[in-house]
């Protein structure tokens, strides 16, 4: 993290909406670093001897949302261990506790842009992560029973979220029903202030 205020995107839409997808993508024309905060869970789980491994493995396959003082805490170190300034941060805040563990830890500490919002139809979604299991993901959540929960969390507790950024109109959202391309073509247009690489 480089000594001005680091820059941060939040990137949000239901599971299966493309997140990873659009980040990677937004890594590799923006130099953006992307931190996933599943991916960061995920790695925190498997490590031998985690505190917190089974916890989290429970909240994974239940659908449901880590306490942020672990969540919160991955991405600070993630980020302070960075030299770069742009940082996409995927899957987060996921709900209200989300929010306040990031307003109170990270609040003064960051610049938050904007919410990238990829939406997109709940059957799309599901597919979309079915798929994604059947295909090898190896993730403990890519199916149905998992995914049910997923998409009850993501309604109950996510979309709040969204609300609540949407009312401070920092919002933008696009249609993540398309193909990557198409999706990438919209996402594109809301980076067009940082400079491409
Ligand atoms: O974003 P992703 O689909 O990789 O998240 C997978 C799971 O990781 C979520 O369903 C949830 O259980 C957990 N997670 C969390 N808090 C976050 C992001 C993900 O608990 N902020
Ligand atoms: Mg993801």
């Amino acid at each position: 993290m480089s000594a001005s205020k680091p820059n941060v995107v939040f990137v949000l839409g239901g599971p299966g909406a493309g997140k990873g997808t659009q980040c990677a993508n937004i890594v590799k024309t923006f130099g953006f670093v992307h931190l996933s905060a599943g991916d960061l869970l995920r790695e925190e789980r498997s490590k031998p001897g985690s505190e917190f491994g089974e916890l989290i493995e429970k909240h994974i396959r239940d659908g449901t949302i880590v306490p942020v003082e672990i969540t919160c805490s991955l991405l600070e170190n993630a980020m302070t261990k960075n030299e770069k300034n742009n940082f996409l941060i995927d899957g987060f805040p996921r709900n209200q506790d989300n929010l306040d563990g990031w307003t109170r830890q990270m609040g003064d500490k960051v610049n938050v842009h904007f919410v990238l919002f990829l939406e997109a139809p709940e059957d799309i979604c599901v597919n979309r992560c079915l798929s994604r299991g059947q295909a090898g993901s190896g993730r403990s959540d890519d199916n149905p029973e998992s995914l049910k929960k997923r998409v009850v969390t993501y309604n109950n507790d996510t979309m709040p979220i969204i609300s609540h950024f949407d009312k401070l109109s920092l919002v933008r959202k696009v249609d993540a029903a398309k193909g990557t391309e198409e999706v990438f073509d919209q996402v594109k247009e809301h980076f067009k202030g940082f400079v491409e690489s």
